[in-house]
């Protein structure tokens, strides 16, 4: 009687771990890399914090230094709030705690202004057109206020801060985003090269680096929340448009070591083989291995755990949410299994054709830069892996029939079918044989096909419209936008070069037209409609500033300097009276000015 009871439990149990129910929470910070965790990263005030919703936005309490030491901080919590859960909590007791012992948000960052900035960068001079070169030093103003450096008086008091320290001054992109971010900075720095601020670019660049070499990695942006992801690794490619920009052999030779120890955590910690017709790859994926909610986004986490399915494994949805925020692509309905709620999350099951795009393209320039330092060894290391890449990436994620790179799915075996700007990353990365000049011509005939060109303001980040998420239809990004033009340019083939420019111009004039309107730089771009207007969806407000927009725009109204021009129907958008509306305002009236522009696009839709 009894064996037989033992062997039911014994059963019960293991089906229990199998089933996966019994796994550890790994938290985003922890105390292998931060004296704060408790604090920041998980325990009873952050919960209590988000249970009475103290702030709409939950990153706001995450980036509040503390008054005391972050020990002192949390036993005071002890000694006034007990072990008591958050809902049996006062709110009002919970917001005096806060108010005692924590600062307002960002305090810890000081702005600045960059020692290489000057009012009018002669690379500017060259755009031909006088408006666009009068916006072009208007953004150029920006990066002023965008600058921060960290307050040095904190480094005696670390642990009181959520903000990961770094010596150099650097440009945020804007907003809620007050701290360095990593992918962004790749089109800011685009933008600081375009403007000669190669000194900034350098602080920038080993900000980044000291992250490398004291986490072995570059996390997501500059909080102790961010130590356990990644984002689209570019930090080569930030290197690599410096030296394409200066020459300065001495700073790749500086930057070299961490640049193959950044890669070797792509290497290690986030590759998964795949056998396909076959035949074994190595890929890499978005997968970081936290399972908790984000505490930036504490709140709309959990609210959305609570709408899984009962018996859903709350675990796997936190750390593919966590896992889509690495992509950058936070949210997409390209991570959902139904492509449509967030609920199907599955973006450990995606291998990212961006991703991977992007790390082929990392080979190639570390072969180039081994190359320019005379390090042949290591150079033909980095050539062989490439060619070995470049195979993978042609075998793994393109269709021949339909001409064109997808995203791959490990739990139906088969690719995402649909269109997301993600899929023309290789083409940006030249991660394909360029000899090969009708490949360009392709994956143009294929996003053609798709209608992503019909679209005044640039094209969108997918056809997608099931989901009000902020990466899907209407609305378009600056890093797209601008690696699909860039793919088009650079290849071989004059004919999509001009295909190409042609993208630019609307996705410039678009930005322009709403710089005008707004008076702002915005995070991202409603496309549709008669012109774009700010973007919205997703978990947070849209943003203005802003260091990819402005960076990605700098750079194209110098690559297109003699061939931009404002049309005739807008050559007066920059003489009638610019709004400046206080940052609340602005918000409202991109709302208003949005809804309307919605309404217009779905209209156009209806009628046509
Ligand atoms: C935590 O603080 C101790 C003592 O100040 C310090 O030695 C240690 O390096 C810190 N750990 C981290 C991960 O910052
Ligand atoms: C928080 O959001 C609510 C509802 O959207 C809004 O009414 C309120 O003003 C917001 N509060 C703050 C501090 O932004
Ligand atoms: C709270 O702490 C007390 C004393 O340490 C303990 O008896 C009690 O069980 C705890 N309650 C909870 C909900 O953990
Ligand atoms: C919360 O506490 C405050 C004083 O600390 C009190 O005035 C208020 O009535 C309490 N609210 C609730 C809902 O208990
Ligand atoms: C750039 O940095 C170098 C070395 O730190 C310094 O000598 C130079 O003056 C700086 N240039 C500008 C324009 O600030
Ligand atoms: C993939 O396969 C290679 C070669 O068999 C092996 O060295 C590597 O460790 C494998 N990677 C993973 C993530 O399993
Ligand atoms: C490529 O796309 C075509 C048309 O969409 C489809 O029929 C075919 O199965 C796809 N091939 C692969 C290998 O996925
Ligand atoms: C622009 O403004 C000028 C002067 O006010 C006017 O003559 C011209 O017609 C306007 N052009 C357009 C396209 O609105």
């Amino acid at each position: 009687m009894l064996t037989r009871w033992c062997f039911l439990v014994s059963i019960a149990l293991l089906c229990f771990i199998l089933n996966g129910s019994f796994q550890v929470e790994i938290h985003v910070c922890d105390s292998t890399n931060s004296n704060n965790s408790f604090i920041y990263c998980n325990g009873p005030i952050l919960d209590a914090v988000n249970y009475h919703a103290l702030y709409n936005d939950s990153k706001e309490f995450v980036d509040m230094p503390m008054k005391q030491d972050p020990l002192e901080v949390y036993n005071a919590w002890l000694a006034k709030f007990g072990n008591s859960s958050a809902s049996s909590l006062n709110k009002t007791d919970v917001q005096a705690f806060v108010n005692q012992y924590f600062s307002a948000a960002g305090t810890e960052l000081v702005a600045c202004t960059p020692d290489d900035w000057q009012e009018k960068p002669p690379k500017l001079a060259t755009i031909l057109d006088p408006q666009l070169r009068e916006w072009a030093y208007k953004l150029n103003a920006i990066w002023k206020t965008l600058c921060r450096k960290i307050d040095p008086t904190i480094v005696q008091h670390n642990s009181r801060y959520s903000l990961l320290y770094v010596p150099h001054h650097f440009i945020v992109p804007g907003g809620r985003f007050r701290e360095f971010y990593y992918w962004d900075a790749y089109w800011i720095i685009k933008g600081l090269i375009a403007c000669e601020m190669y000194n900034t670019t350098k602080s920038m660049i080993r900000n980044l680096a000291t992250m490398v070499d004291q986490h072995g990695f570059v996390p997501n942006g500059g909080r102790v929340y961010y130590l356990q992801r990644s984002q689209p690794p570019l930090l080569s490619a930030m290197v690599y448009e410096l030296y394409e920009a200066t020459n300065d052999k001495d700073f790749i030779a500086e930057l070299l070591p961490t640049l193959l120890k950044e890669s070797n955590f792509w290497n290690q910690k986030r590759t998964v083989n795949v056998t396909l017709n076959g035949k074994e790859y190595e890929v890499y994926q978005y997968k970081t291995p936290s399972n908790v909610p984000r505490p930036e986004s504490y709140r709309v986490d959990t609210q959305n755990s609570a709408k899984l399915a009962n018996g859903a494994d709350k675990q796997q949805f936190y750390q593919d949410l966590a896992s889509a925020a690495e992509s950058g692509w936070d949210f997409s309905t390209r991570w959902f299994s139904d492509y449509k709620s967030l609920t199907n999350i599955e973006t450990t099951k995606v291998l990212p054709v961006d991703l991977n795009g992007l790390i082929c393209w990392n080979m190639d320039i570390m072969e180039y830069l081994y190359e320019q330092v005379g390090d042949t060894t290591n150079s033909q290391i980095f050539r062989n892996k490439r060619a070995v890449f470049r195979d993978t990436v042609q075998n793994v994620f393109y269709n021949k029939t339909d001409g064109t790179w997808y995203d791959y799915n490990l739990r139906s075996q088969s690719h995402n079918p649909r269109f997301y700007t993600s899929t023309a990353v290789p083409l940006f990365t030249n991660c394909y044989n360029t000899l090969n000049t009708g490949k360009s011509q392709k994956v143009f005939d294929y996003m053609d096909k798709m209608g992503v060109f019909n679209y005044p303001g640039g094209i969108p980040s997918s056809m997608s419209q099931e989901s009000s998420e902020q990466w899907d239809f209407p609305n378009g990004w600056s890093p797209n936008n601008h690696m699909i033009i860039e793919g088009l340019r650079k290849s071989a083939n004059p004919e999509m070069q001009d295909k190409g420019f042609l993208i630019a111009s609307k996705w410039v004039m678009g930005n322009f037209r709403v710089f005008y309107e707004t008076g702002h730089m915005w995070e991202k771009y409603n496309v549709i409609g008669s012109y774009p207007a700010p973007g919205s969806g997703g978990e947070y407000d849209v943003q203005d500033g802003f260091g990819w927009t402005n960076g990605a725009i700098l750079d194209l109204l110098l690559t297109y300097s003699d061939r931009l021009f404002v049309p005739e129907n807008l050559v007066n958008v920059t003489t009638t009276p610019t709004k400046s509306p206080s940052v609340e305002t602005t918000t409202k009236v991109s709302y208003l000015l949005n809804s309307w522009i919605v309404f217009l696009g779905v209209l156009f839709y209806e009628l046509f």
